[in-house]
């Protein structure tokens, strides 16, 4: 019998502790994606599980990320995104270069031995898969490449993701444990009975619907209904592709035109998680296909809220402690609760 994580993980801040020591601050997080700062002496900020985030391109045109954190007294020092120069901290104007150095602090002069050339923003892990902009709060991890295994590949298969463009951003919250969002993406066990409209376009029989997880990625691959005659129909993507990487960034790809959505799984507490999807299409993508995947997409969205929330209502109740998987139809879960396992067990 395959049992379930232990539900009190799924409730105890004590866990999230850990998580957020022993996960979020050594993996790969995505955080935007490259036109947010296209152009030298621009910056974007984000967040890395609980890790405030600035990536800035200088004017030596290298993208690079920072822990958003002053080195005077703490304060967030960067706001939302922009063009300037600098980024200057709004509690004692302590101000740093794009490349993070240090380049005034008001009245330092004063002071004796002020060593300006230690008190650089932090540098961070920074890397790219395309467009898409990722960062680790650990500089010293293996590269993205490794992390996303064979995922690019597969993606390139049936997209160009340098060709694509960002079309919107949608965020949003859900009253449940980041991972019950993050099982709930990894498994379509669950498509039949609760996604009719999905489930009506994409064969999710066990046997037409492939799971495979590789390292830290887990990957899906749905196959239109044969004879499907919906808008997903006949474009230039043939099968939906769903991959994860873990711990907590999903990627969507649907069939028909060029599309491809994406976003992390933020835990804010114990029991609520932010979400928010980045939205890319190919350039030449029609205005209304576009809007009819987006009101699927949103419809499937409102399904799973529902489902996920009801999970954490039932979970949290404490009578129970564990419940039990589906290690067929349910691979890629029990593979994420693996590599959550191991990544506390030390
Ligand atoms: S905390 Fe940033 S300048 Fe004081
Ligand atoms: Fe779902």
């Amino acid at each position: 019998m395959e049992r379930t994580l232990p539900w009190n993980w799924y409730t105890d801040p004590e866990v999230l502790r850990l998580e957020q020591e022993r996960i979020f601050t050594r993996s790969w997080q995505y955080v935007g994606h490259k036109g947010q700062a296209t152009d030298p002496g621009s910056f974007f900020t984000a967040m890395a599980g609980r890790t405030p985030i600035v990536v800035t391109r200088a004017r030596d045109d290298e993208l690079r990320a920072f822990l958003n954190v002053c080195r005077h007294r703490g304060s967030v020092v960067a706001h939302g995104s922009g063009r300037r120069e600098t980024l200057q901290c709004s509690y004692h104007a302590w101000t740093y270069g794009l490349d993070g150095k240090l380049r005034a602090a008001p009245r330092s002069d004063r002071e004796l031995d002020f060593e300006d050339e230690e008190l650089s923003l932090v540098p961070l892990a920074l890397d790219t898969w395309g467009p898409f902009v990722f960062v680790n709060p650990d500089v010293d991890a293996p590269p993205l490449a490794e992390a996303l295994g064979p995922v690019p590949a597969q993606v390139a298969e049936v997209l160009d993701v340098d060709s694509l463009e960002f079309r919107f951003r949608t965020e949003f919250e859900l009253d449940t444990n980041w991972k019950v969002a993050c099982e709930n993406f990894l498994e379509c066990y669950h498509c039949p009975v609760a996604h009719p409209g999905f489930s009506a376009v994409v064969d999710v029989s066990a046997d037409a619907y492939k799971l495979e997880s590789n390292g830290l990625t887990s990957s899906q691959f749905g196959h239109l209904r044969a004879g499907d005659a919906s808008v997903f129909a006949g474009g230039d993507i043939p099968h939906g592709q769903f991959h994860f990487l873990w711990p907590n960034f999903g990627v969507n790809i649907f069939p028909g035109s060029p599309n491809l959505s994406c976003g992390p799984i933020i835990p804010v507490g114990p029991e609520r998680t932010a979400r928010f999807l980045d939205y890319f299409f190919a350039p030449d993508v029609d205005e209304r296909w576009m809007n009819e995947l987006i009101a699927f997409d949103n419809q499937v969205g409102r399904e799973d809220t529902a489902l996920v929330e009801g999970v954490q209502r039932g979970i949290r109740s404490g009578v129970l402690d564990a419940g039990r998987l589906m290690p067929q139809s349910e691979q890629l879960v029990a593979h994420f609760q693996r590599l959550t396992a191991e990544a506390l067990a030390y």
